[in-house]
């Protein structure tokens, strides 16, 4: 089977290869990995290192955090992006504090009563903090699974329950190295077995890889281009959250207006952005942080 052939190259090519992570590091703790697993959703590693690193030192542990305006953890946010993130983690926060002590769970079930946390962010903290056997399937592993065991370029683009049961089926039974078993394939994901320009004379299983030994049969369905930012109602959005960002005091509108060009957009973005909470309105036509 190759899925038993593969465990031992991955789980050794991660010792060697792996990068240095801050929040892989044996003794960070479970807000940590919380945090990190919340800001590398859709965003590169790259990308989340300094608002990570800055994030940790401002806010080390949930009461920190909660003690703290939302507004306050959406100006951490900074460019990261999907900012609703930014007030869910500040919404968990505040129910660690409330109803675990200040302290994250370990279970999945609790954790993911948590505001923000899905299937994959309880799976992904409680195996990478808590070192428990889960199935964490991000896009990276649904990737390298796809190709390694089925043969085919990209995962579909549902989570099938015949997904979970094959991953499930190849994660070793012990619970620690399930665990790094889980940011083994991840890695691998993220630097070998990209989704464009997988790097196979780099991989440590490209021998026993169905999809390679099938040819690379071409994904038959139309994949979905990721959408371009500039000129979208995120880019709009962003715009606008910078302006609130850099002042201190509510915003008039008339600053607000000098974001966007396009006014019709630009009231979309705004209420956009206040139904979703990550705006209020002030007094006297100014807008604000919540
Ligand atoms: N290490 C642990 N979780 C990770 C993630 N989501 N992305 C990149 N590296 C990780």
């Amino acid at each position: 089977m190759p899925s038993c052939a593969a465990q031992r190259p991955i789980l050794d090519w991660y010792d060697s290869s792996a990068r240095d992570l801050p929040w892989r590091r044996p003794e960070v703790g479970a807000w940590a990995v919380l945090v990190s697993e919340v800001m590398l959703q859709q965003t590169p590693v790259a990308r989340v290192l300094p608002v990570y690193r800055a994030w940790m030192r401002r806010w080390p542990a949930p009461a920190a955090l909660a003690a703290e305006s939302p507004g306050q953890a959406i100006r951490g946010w900074g460019r990261l992006g999907y900012p609703r993130r930014a007030l869910r983690l500040h919404e968990a926060a505040v129910a660690i504090e409330q109803r675990h002590d200040g302290r994250v769970p370990s279970s999945v079930d609790d954790l993911r009563r948590l505001p923000g946390v899905g299937e994959y962010t309880a799976a992904a903290v409680a195996a990478f903090a808590f070192g428990q056997r889960t199935v964490v399937l991000d896009t990276n592993v649904r990737r390298v699974l796809s190709r390694l065991l089925v043969g085919v370029e990209h995962p579909p683009a549902r989570l099938s329950r015949a997904e979970r049961l094959l991953a499930g089926s190849v994660l070793p039974e012990s619970p620690s190295i399930s665990a790094r078993w889980n940011v083994a394939v991840m890695e691998l994901g993220a630097v070998i077995c990209t989704a464009s320009a997988p790097r196979c004379d780099r991989c440590p299983v490209s021998s026993l890889c169905a999809w390679r030994l099938a040819g690379y049969p071409a994904a038959n369905e139309e994949r979905r281009h990721s959408q371009t930012y500039a000129g979208t109602d995120r880019e709009c959005r962003g715009r606008i959250l910078s302006a609130l960002r850099e002042s201190d005091l509510p915003v008039p509108i008339a600053v607000v207006d000098a974001t966007w060009d396009d006014a019709v957009q630009l009231e979309r973005a705004l209420a956009s952005l206040v139904s979703d909470g990550l705006v209020v309105r002030a007094s006297c036509g100014t807008f604000a942080l919540p």
